[in-house]
C-alpha cells in the first residue's frame, strides 16, 4: 500500500493505507445544516425465523394448512419473550410516542398523509397500532420486495407471532401469509395492484397503507389513483387510507385526496458532516474501495453504509474488499463487507442486520434500497457515489433499459441522513459540492414519466376505463406514453382493432409478469412447449445467472466460452435462449444428486451462479403456479375445459410421467425438473417471437443487422453465443444495450419464414424501414 491522504477542512492528515498512489481530498461543506437533535434510538436485531412459503393464490382452498400453526423454530413463550424485549426499543421511536395522536387522525379521516424521517418507526409501528381494532386485513405496500420481507420478519417478532401467521408478506414468487389468520400483510405494490384487478373495492381490507410513497414508483402512483376512485365512488366509506412518505413534499398527496390532513412526525437525527471529492471520479468502484479503507483507517468505531448504483458494482466491490480485508495491518479494524440489493434472498438480507464481533467493522454496500426502505442500526459513516440505476423506457425502441443516472439532491440528503440516526455522523460524497448544488436535480422524476406503462394501461383498460387521458392519474404520464403502450398492447394481441381487451389480454393482465413474457408463456402453452419455455423464462428472471468472465482476461474468457459451448449444442447455433435451456437442464440433472457439490463445482467452472440456478428452480415452480392460476381465473373457459387445460399444463411442464392432477406441493420448490425429451426449438423460439416481435433485426450481407421496425443498425453483443457467427437470417433479442454502439443481448437466431408466419406485417415494414 502506498501513502495517500484524504482530508477534510480542519482535519489532520493521516498515516494512510491505500491501494494506489492517487491523491483524493475530501472537502467539508461550508454550511452545516444540522437538523434537530433528538434522543437515541435503540439497536435492534433482525428476525431469524424460518420462512415457510405458501402457494400464491387467492383461493382459500389452495393453501396448505399443514404445519401452518407450528411456530417456525420457536415456541410461543419464546416469541412473547422476544416481543417483550423489543417493546422497550419500540417505545423510544418517535412514532410510538405519538401513537394516540396518529390513531386519532386516522380515526377521524378516511385519508391521512404521514410524514416522518426514515427510521422514525412509520413502517413497523403504524400498521401495528391499527391491528387490535381492525376487523379485516391491513395491507402495507412496499415498492421493493426486500423491504416487504424484512419488515414482515421484523414486525412478526415485535408482535410476538411466527412469520406468516398474524403478520405476513406477499411478494412476487412468494406468499407467506394466510387468508384467514393474517391480520397484517406487507406486500409489494405490484401484488396489491393484482388484488385490485380481482376486487376493485378491496373488500377484504380495512386499511391500505401506502408506504414509501415519496419513491413515486409507477405502481404506487397507480394504486393511489385507484384508491382515489374508491374514495370518489363512496362504495367503501369504511376503508382507511394512509399515505406515508419520508420526504417533505407530501402536499401532492394531500391535494390529490381533497386536502387530506398531513401529519408531521418529528425526526430523530444527529448532525452529519459532509465531505466532497473535488475531482470527478474515474473509476467508481476503485474510488469507493479507497474511501472505505480511508474511513476504516482514520475514523473511530462505527459501521459504514456505501451506495453504489447496481448489483454488478456492489459484487465487485465486496469481493475486492473481502480480499483486501485479509491483509489489513493489525492495528486496524478488519472489514466485514456485505452486499445489499433487491435480488438477495432472505438469509443474505438478514446478514446485514447481524452484529459483527468487536474489533471488526461492518461495511454494507447497497443500492438505493438502503436509502429509505431499509434501516440498519450502527451506521455512522455513509459513502455516496451519487448514482443510482433506474429503469427507463425508450419509446423508439419499445424497450426498457436500466440506466445509471445521478441521484437528486433530495436523495443525497436522505443518504447522508442514514449516518446520523444514532449519533453524529459523516457522509463522504464521491462528487464535488459544485455538482451537488448545480448538477443534481432537486427531486427525482417520478417513474411514470420515464417508464413504460404497458401493464398499467392494460390494467385500466381491463377495468373498463376507456378514456385513459382523463383518468385519475396522480401524475399524468403524457399522451405519447399512453399511445405507445396502447400500440404495444395491440401488437402483442392484447387489444383488438376496437381497442378492447382480448381473451389474450385478459390472461396477460392476471399474470404478474412483464406482458411480453406473459404472451410468450401463453403461446408456448398453445404450442405445447411450455416446459422448456418456463425453464428459459425462469432463468431470465434471475439477475446475474450467467456471470461475465473478467473482460481483461481474454484467455480465461475464451476458455470459459469454449467450455460453455460444450454444454450447449442447440445454443451454439440457435443462440442464448436455447443455451439457457441446456445449461438449466444440465443443472437440474446435477442437482438431483444427493450431494450438491458436483452442481456447485460445475457452476463454478462455467462461471454460473449456483444460487441463481437454485432461484430459477423456485421461480419455475412459481411460474407454473401463475399459469395454473391464470387458467383458473380465465372467465372464457368452462369448468371442464379448465380441468383439461390444467392437466395439459402439468404434462407439458412435468413431462408425461406426471400427468395426474394432484395439487402441487411445496416439495416442488426443490423440483428437479422435467424428464429429458427432445425439444422443438422452432416452436420454442416462435413462442418467444410472439412476445418480442419488435425486438428483431434482419441480417445484412455484410454480417451487420438492422432492426426490423426502425431500420437502425444493431450488433450482436460479444457475450452472446451467436457473436461472430455468420449466415444468420435474423435475430431476436431480449435486451438492448447502448455503449459505444447499439448492442443486442440475449440473442436467438430466427428464420425469416418464422417472422413471416408470426407477423406478416413485420417483414413488409422492415423492408420499408431498411430500404430494401
Ligand atoms: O418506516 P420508517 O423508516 O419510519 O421506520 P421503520 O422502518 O419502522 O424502522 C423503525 C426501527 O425499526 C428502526 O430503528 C429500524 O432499525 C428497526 N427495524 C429493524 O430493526 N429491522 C427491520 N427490518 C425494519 C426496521
Amino acid at each position: 500500500f502506498n501513502n495517500e491522504t484524504y482530508s477534510n477542512t480542519g482535519a489532520n492528515s493521516v498515516d494512510s493505507v491505500n491501494i494506489e498512489n492517487r491523491k483524493s481530498i475530501f472537502q467539508q461543506d461550508q454550511v452545516n445544516n444540522h437538523p434537530k437533535v433528538s434522543s437515541r434510538p435503540t439497536q435492534m436485531k433482525q428476525s431469524k425465523n424460518k420462512v415457510v412459503s405458501y402457494k400464491d393464490s387467492s383461493d382459500v382452498e389452495d393453501y396448505e394448512m399443514t404445519n401452518f400453526f407450528q411456530p417456525h423454530g420457536k415456541n410461543k413463550a419464546e416469541l412473547v419473550r422476544k416481543a417483550t424485549e423489543l417493546l422497550k426499543a419500540r417505545k423510544t421511536l418517535p412514532v410510538f410516542q405519538h401513537k394516540d395522536q396518529i390513531l386519532h387522525y386516522i380515526e377521524e379521516n378516511q385519508v391521512t398523509v404521514i410524514i416522518g424521517e426514515t427510521g422514525s418507526g412509520k413502517s413497523t409501528q403504524i400498521p401495528q397500532f391499527l391491528m387490535p381494532n381492525s376487523k379485516k386485513q391491513i395491507a402495507v405496500t412496499q415498492p421493493r420486495r426486500v423491504a416487504a420481507v424484512s419488515l414482515a420478519a421484523r414486525v412478526s417478532e415485535e408482535y410476538g407471532c411466527s412469520l406468516g401467521s398474524e403478520v405476513g408478506y406477499q411478494v412476487r414468487f412468494s406468499n407467506v401469509s394466510h387468508p384467514k389468520v393474517t391480520k397484517m400483510k406487507y406486500l409489494t405494490d405490484g401484488m396489491l395492484l393484482r388484488e385490485i384487478m380481482i376486487d376493485q373495492e378491496l373488500k377484504k381490507y380495512s386499511t391500505i397503507v401506502i408506504d414509501e410513497a415519496h419513491e413515486r414508483t409507477i405502481l404506487t402512483d397507480l394504486i393511489i389513483g385507484f384508491l382515489k376512485q374508491i374514495v370518489l365512488s363512496k362504495k367503501r366509506p369504511d376503508l382507511k387510507i394512509i399515505v406515508m412518505s419520508a420526504t417533505l413534499n407530501a402536499e401532492l398527496f394531500s391535494r390529490f385526496f381533497n386536502h387530506a390532513p398531513i401529519l408531521y412526525i418529528e425526526g430523530k437525527t444527529y448532525p452529519v458532516s459532509k465531505y466532497y471529492l473535488p475531482e470527478k471520479v474515474e473509476d467508481l468502484v476503485d474510488t469507493m474501495i479507497r474511501t472505505i479503507l480511508h474511513v476504516n483507517m482514520t475514523e473511530p468505531e462505527g459501521d459504514l453504509l456505501c451506495f453504489l448504483p447496481g448489483q454488478e458494482e456492489i459484487d465487485n466491490c465486496v469481493s475486492v474488499l473481502n480480499q483486501i480485508g485479509q491483509q489489513l495491518p493489525k492495528d486496524m479494524p478488519s472489514i466485514v463487507a456485505l452486499p445489499l440489493y433487491a435480488a438477495l434472498n432472505s438469509a443474505q438480507q438478514s446478514a446485514i442486520f447481524q452484529k459483527v464481533p468487536h474489533g471488526k467493522r461492518k461495511v454494507i454496500i447497497a443500492t438505493n434500497v438502503a436509502e429509505t426502505s431499509i434501516t440498519v442500526s450502527g451506521v455512522k459513516y455513509v459513502i455516496d457515489s451519487g448514482l443510482r440505476k433506474v429503469k427507463a423506457w425508450r419509446h423508439q425502441l419499445g424497450l426498457s433499459t436500466l440506466l445509471t443516472t445521478p441521484i437528486s439532491q433530495a436523495s443525497a440528503k436522505q443518504r447522508a441522513g442514514r449516518a446520523g440516526r444514532e449519533c453524529p455522523g459523516k457522509v463522504f460524497r464521491l462528487y464535488s459540492e459544485d455538482v451537488f448544488l448545480k448538477q443534481l436535480p432537486k427531486e427525482q422524476e417520478p417513474e411514470i414519466v420515464r417508464n413504460d406503462i404497458i401493464l398499467p394501461v392494460l390494467t385500466l383498460k381491463k377495468l373498463g376505463i376507456d378514456d385513459l387521458l382523463t383518468w385519475s392519474w396522480l401524475e399524468h404520464p403524457g399522451e405519447q406514453s399512453i399511445i405507445s403502450a396502447l400500440s404495444t398492447l395491440y401488437t402483442l394481441g392484447a387489444l383488438n382493432d376496437n381497442g378492447e381487451v382480448t381473451a389474450l389480454g385478459q390472461k396477460i393482465s392476471v399474470l404478474p409478469l412483464p406482458p411480453q413474457l406473459s404472451v410468450v408463456l401463453l403461446h408456448a402453452f398453445e404450442n405445447g412447449v411450455l416446459g422448456p419455455v418456463i425453464d428459459i423464462a425462469s432463468c431470465l428472471s434471475v439477475d446475474n445467472l450467467i456471470l461475465n468472465v473478467s473482460g481483461n482476461n481474454a484467455e480465461l474468457r475464451d476458455d470459459v466460452n469454449f467450455r460453455r459451448q460444450s454444454y450447449s449444442l442447440m445454443g451454439t447455433s440457435m443462440g442464448d435462449l436455447m443455451s439457457l435451456y441446456e445449461f438449466f437442464s444440465h443443472f437440474k440433472e446435477l442437482i438431483k444428486k444427493k450431494d450438491s457439490s458436483e452442481a456447485k463445482s460445475w457452476c463454478k467452472e462455467l462461471f454460473f451462479s449456483f444460487r441463481g440456478f437454485k432461484n430459477a428452480l423456485k421461480i419455475r415452480t412459481q411460474l407454473k403456479e401463475y399459469m395454473l392460476f391464470g387458467i383458473k381465473q380465465d372467465s372464457w373457459l368452462k369448468p371442464h375445459e379448465k380441468e383439461q387445460h390444467m392437466r395439459n399444463l402439468r404434462v407439458q411442464v412435468e413431462g408425461d410421467s406426471i400427468s395426474n392432477d394432484t395439487a402441487l406441493s411445496d416439495d416442488e420448490l426443490t423440483d428437479t425438473g422435467s424428464p429429458k425429451r427432445s425439444v422443438d426449438t422452432s416452436l420454442v423460439l416462435k413462442s418467444f417471437l410472439k412476445g418480442y416481435l419488435t425486438n428483431t433485426a434482419i441480417g445484412m450481407p455484410d454480417r451487420s443487422y438492422r432492426i426490423c421496425t426502425t431500420g437502425m443498425p444493431i450488433s450482436i453483443h460479444p457475450s452472446s453465443m451467436l457473436f461472430g457467427k455468420s449466415g444468420i437470417d435474423a435475430i431476436m433479442y431480449l435486451e438492448y444495450v447502448y455503449t459505444s454502439k447499439s448492442y443486442a443481448r440475449n440473442c436467438s437466431a430466427v428464420k425469416l419464414e418464422w417472422l413471416q408466419e408470426v407477423s406478416p406485417n413485420l417483414l413488409a415494414q422492415s423492408k420499408e424501414s431498411i430500404g430494401d
